[in-house]
């Protein structure tokens, strides 16, 4: 229960510093804009759904988890995830595998492998993703030893694409200037503040082990050269109401539980599109099935009663983008990516491209 609300405020809190980065008008226009784009409302339609990865065991990968998706400064996509080569458990050596679409998610590139552990026992973590919109750069933080199980430190890595994810530099130890703390970057995405204070301001939320306690946010000022530490939610995981000390409000805003996001305990995603505020999770208070698109016109004050069902079987992780340029066909689509099976939810990554107005 302890994770779950966990988990929960931690979403809330990546929206706040999203809406934070957006900003909008008054309230009354907010609504009659929503309501007046183009007369059409909001009715997600599973337009097009692809597996990126099967579980199958072929290659030197047993399984793969934890995906991320991104949009891309050139109207690209970018699909990451762990491509575990023993096991389906957390630790282990794992590659970073990653898929590139160029058509708006209608084909999908060859795996490359971006980053290799080796034969680590406590090997990397993803992870979040983060695109520098000024200089159309793509980062990608994760985390080696995590769970300090047979290795120390922990460290937090980063891997950057200058040239749209076609090359990835070689990992860069954050550590250095961040210390060893365990961080776990995401998993999902970060964000760019687009208006002041701090306007260009890259924001990566994660979170620490249950003895590390809590939430936090890295901060970069210069386009990931530095990163320093912002926010942090003290109080977090230990299911208790928030005491006046606990937080510190860099990058960070209002929190609060959400009863209406049942979760059992896992990773959910969010995605602030135009002024509609998306959210997917698998919706069961016990199990990983059912994974449901819900989405908010109140900032997540207030959801909508329709939701829509994506899968109804085993489903676990997932994470959203939609891609920002001006074209009309890219405001009708988000894309989500989320872990997928018949028995185990752990079977396949899959992307669903959603249309926001039922295909129209
Ligand atoms: C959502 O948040 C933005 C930014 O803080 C604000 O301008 C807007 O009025 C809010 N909308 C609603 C419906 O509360
Ligand atoms: C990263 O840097 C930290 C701090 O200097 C160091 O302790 C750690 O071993 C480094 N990690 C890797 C993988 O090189
Ligand atoms: C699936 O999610 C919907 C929306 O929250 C909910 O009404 C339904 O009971 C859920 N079904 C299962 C089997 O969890």
């Amino acid at each position: 229960m302890g994770l779950f609300l966990y988990l929960s405020v931690f979403r809330m809190f990546l929206w706040a510093s999203a809406l934070n980065s957006e900003g909008h008008g008054e309230p009354g226009a907010y609504r009659r804009e929503h309501r007046a784009q183009g007369g059409m409302q909001i009715k997600p339609l599973i337009y097009d759904e692809q597996l990126l990865w099967v579980s199958n065991g072929a290659g030197e990968v047993n399984t793969y988890r934890i995906p991320l998706l991104t949009f891309t400064s050139r109207g690209s996509l970018l699909a990451f995830t762990e491509a575990r080569k023993d096991s389906s458990g957390d630790i282990g050596a794992k590659f970073i595998a990653m898929k590139r679409s160029i058509d708006r998610g209608a084909t999908w590139s060859p795996t490359s492998f971006i980053v290799d552990d080796g034969i680590l026992v406590d090997g990397l973590n993803l992870g979040s993703v983060v695109v520098d919109e000024q200089t159309k750069s793509v980062i990608l933080i994760y985390s080696l030893c995590f769970h300090l199980y047979h290795c120390s430190p922990s460290s937090t890595m980063l891997v950057e694409s200058l040239d749209d994810g076609l090359t990835w530099s070689n990992p860069r130890n954050l550590s250095v200037q961040l210390g060893v703390k365990s961080f776990a970057p995401g998993p999902g995405f970060g964000i760019q503040k687009r208006l002041s204070p701090a306007a260009g301001r890259l924001v990566v939320c994660g979170h620490g082990t249950i003895e590390g306690d809590g939430v936090f946010c890295i901060l970069s000022d210069d386009h990931g050269r530095n990163w320093r530490y912002g926010g942090s939610l003290k109080s977090i995981p230990y299911n208790q109401p928030k005491q006046s000390q606990d937080f510190n409000p860099d990058e960070c805003q209002e929190l609060k539980f959400d009863h209406t996001l049942v979760d059992p305990v896992v990773a959910a995603g969010a995605l602030q599109k135009e002024d509609v505020l998306f959210f997917t999770n698998p919706a069961n208070s016990q199990k990983r099935v059912n994974m449901t698109l819900r989405w908010s016109f109140t900032n997540g004050t207030t959801w909508e009663n329709e939701a829509v069902q994506i899968w109804a079987g085993p489903s676990a992780y997932s994470s959203m983008t939609s891609l920002v340029g001006n074209a009309v066909e890219d405001k009708k689509y988000i894309y989500v990516i989320y872990e997928k099976g018949h028995l185990e939810s752990t079977e396949s990554i899959s992307v669903a491209k959603i249309h926001l107005y039922g295909g129209r």
